[in-house]
């Protein structure tokens, strides 16, 4: 296995792992293992049999097998190969089938013969499916067993598509997939109505008599199941968790989804820190201090001795030399966080015994009023996750400006574009050819309920955004000729969970960026939206910058990061915190619901069903009480940030 990179193993994680600083690197690592085990069985003359997972967690994997392929005369000759599953309904040559996954990826791209390869079939009848199951596990057998099986990780805990309840004894069968399975496939599907409910998968106990079974996870969006599977109890509530008991398995992970792992989070509970290569600096201090002042549930100035003793927390106490120093230590570096002047203060209003503006630091600190650069990976990620922020950002002076980074079409229903198309028809200022075309179409969606999909019609439904991003913009202040609708092609990629970046995406950003020469610059950090969109955003950015490193503007730049709808960060991680009163409370909610659209997404995202306005003020309204809570100040919600310095950006950017 990958055994020099495995780390020395702890009381918490309940089987062997290893954690590169990139999927790309880790995918590298695994795909040169199983070359090696390709090659010492050709030697051999033996066959060796893989499992193979789709997805986008092995892409890189695949990627990597074809070039050995290509460039290091790596065969496949010998190898036989069983997927872990498929969607029930998709026949073979479906463009979302796993079967055409695995020829794109791989299969078309290898000396592997045909008859060596293995899927289950979803497009068998009803009457059939048993029988085909039991014929998989037979073939398994007959090829001897599976010897090296990949595995992606489910958000709900799967391995191949076990949903929360299947037992460690089951076998390949006919399955239903959980809702948020659905929903984090549904971008592949235009729509999760479109999702598959079914499929077919290799059981627990199949995947489990491989002989050697890897399991890959990237991205912060795994880190708090891969925790569950590694550090938890097992349980078929979690079907990875099954994992704990395979004594030749190993997580493989990138940074991001080994995040929550207790030896990242807290790893004073594991030891020493010394002992592990790490030291009790500025982050490392306060985060213990604030995970201590929540385990206890006191305010931070109300620890004691006791509780640093008793959470085996000696020695930061050692360091810190008492309670007293320690808290203090913790306290003001939470304090310093806040401010009420993102942008920094007009020195010409600032009057002797005004509060320092603490977090900014970059050279442009003093400067005022500043250009200020806000990214939106969607038209509407702006005023859901900062919106409050904007509009302080605006009203203190500074000269705003708001990049839409993708159009937002895909999320836009036939029935919201019918709505507009109604309003122009009836409008009845087209010319006879327009208008019969306009009543064809309203004709076409009353009849039947849909539109016909055409780049056209997905171009309304562009337009049909960026209305709605008008008229927030419009409630924060933010004048339209400072909005700039960047329509990265990327967006249009055949399947949600495939696309790719391209350079066109990066030169628009670069472009941006050299008009706009952003003084501060607010970009997504929030890294969970279910089709990384927001991901790729934050590529282009940071290959953008990396273009424009020899700016001038670069090095004068402080670069914030926000979070969504879908997460905050940890307190640990805030580095500003913008309190909003309860006026600004509601103007960003205002804000929020011009995104008419979007309202329907709640009816499917989330198990909770809350609208996005919801989210967002539940989420700024508990970091106000977790402030509180550790003894800082009683604030109505607050909108926290996370700084990356430009280089450390580019050379560390959690992606
Ligand atoms: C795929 C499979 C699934 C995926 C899992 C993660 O064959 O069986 O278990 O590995 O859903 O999917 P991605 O990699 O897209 O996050």
């Amino acid at each position: 296995m990958l055994a020099q990179d495995t780390l020395a193993p702890n009381r918490f994680e309940h089987a062997p792992l290893a954690v590169f600083a990139s999927s790309v690197e880790a995918s590298r690592a695994v795909a040169g293992a199983v070359a090696d085990l390709m090659r010492a069985r050709q030697r051999e003359g033996r066959a060796l049999v893989l499992g193979l997972a789709t997805g986008s967690t092995p892409v890189s994997f695949y990627a990597e097998l074809v070039r050995l392929h290509r460039e290091e005369r790596l065969s496949f000759a010998n190898v036989i190969t069983f997927n872990l599953d498929e969607y029930r309904g998709l026949p073979p040559d479906h463009p979302q089938s796993y079967h055409h996954f695995m020829r794109v990826h791989l299969f078309d791209h290898v000396d592997i013969p045909a008859a060596q390869i293995h899927l289950p079939d979803g497009s068998v009848p009803n009457a059939a499916v048993d029988a085909h199951c039991r014929a998989y596990e037979e073939a398994i057998r007959a090829a001897g067993g599976i010897d090296f099986q990949i595995l992606g990780i489910g958000r709900t805990g799967h391995i191949g598509f076990n949903e929360p309840g299947s037992a460690r004894r089951s076998r390949t069968r006919f399955v239903t997939l959980d809702p948020l399975t659905r929903r984090d496939a549904s971008g592949d599907f235009g729509g999760e109505e479109n999702t598959p409910r079914y499929a077919i998968t290799m059981g627990v106990r199949t995947i489990l008599e491989a002989r050697r079974i890897v399991l890959m996870a990237w991205g912060q969006h795994k880190a708090g199941i891969v925790r569950a599977a590694l550090e938890g109890e097992i349980t078929p509530q979690v079907t990875a968790s099954f994992l704990q008991e395979h004594d030749q398995v190993q997580f493989v992970l990138d940074h991001a989804a080994a995040g929550a792992l207790t030896r990242y989070r807290t790893p004073w509970l594991v030891g020493a820190l010394e002992d592990q290569g790490l030291t009790w600096d500025e982050r490392m201090i306060r985060r213990a201090i604030l995970w201590l002042s929540q385990k206890r549930r006191k305010p931070i100035l109300k620890l004691t001795d006791d509780d640093y003793n008793e959470a085996g927390l000696q020695d930061l106490l050692q360091v810190q030399g008492s309670a007293y120093d320690a808290n203090l230590a913790g306290f003001y570096q939470m304090q310093h966080t806040i401010t009420g002047w993102p942008g920094g203060r007009d020195p010409a209003r600032t009057r002797p015994g005004d509060a320092p503006v603490r977090p900014l630091r970059a050279p442009s600190a003093s400067v005022f009023p500043k250009r200020v650069l806000v990214l939106s990976p969607h038209p509407d990620d702006d005023v859901i996750s900062m919106g409050g922020t904007l509009c302080r950002l605006v009203e203190h002076g500074h000269e705003v400006h708001v990049a839409h980074q993708v159009s937002g079409a895909n999320a836009v229903s036939d029935e919201s574009l019918w709505r507009a198309l109604l309003f122009v028809r009836d409008l009845d200022l087209a010319d006879a050819n327009s208008a019969g075309r306009l009543q064809a179409l309203c004709a076409a969606y009353e009849a039947g309920g849909t539109l016909p999909a055409s780049p056209e019609l997905a171009r309304w439904k562009a337009l049909v955004r960026r209305h709605e991003a008008l008229a927030a913009a419009h409630v924060c202040g933010v004048p339209t000729g400072r909005l700039h609708f960047l329509d990265l092609p990327f967006y249009y990629g055949a399947s949600v969970r495939r696309r790719q970046l391209g350079n066109d995406d990066v030169e628009i950003m670069r472009r941006l960026l050299a008009a706009v020469r952003p003084h501060l610059l607010f970009a997504a950090g929030d890294l969970d939206d279910p089709h990384g969109t927001h991901r790729l955003c934050l590529h282009a950015l940071r290959d953008a910058l990396a273009l424009s490193a020899n700016e001038p503007w670069f090095r004068e730049m402080e670069l914030w990061f926000y979070r969504g709808a879908w997460a905050e960060w940890e307190l640990d991680e805030i580095d500003l915190a913008v309190p909003l009163s309860p006026q600004e409370v509601l103007r960003r909610r205002r804000a929020i619901f011009r995104h008419e659209t979007q309202k329907d997404q709640a009816l499917f995202l989330g198990d909770d069903r809350r609208e996005f306005w919801q989210r967002t003020e539940d989420r700024s309204r508990r970091l106000a009480d977790a402030y509180n809570a550790l003894g800082l100040a009683e604030y109505e919600a607050i909108e926290a940030f996370k700084r990356y310095s430009p280089d450390e950006f580019l050379h560390h950017a959690p992606l």
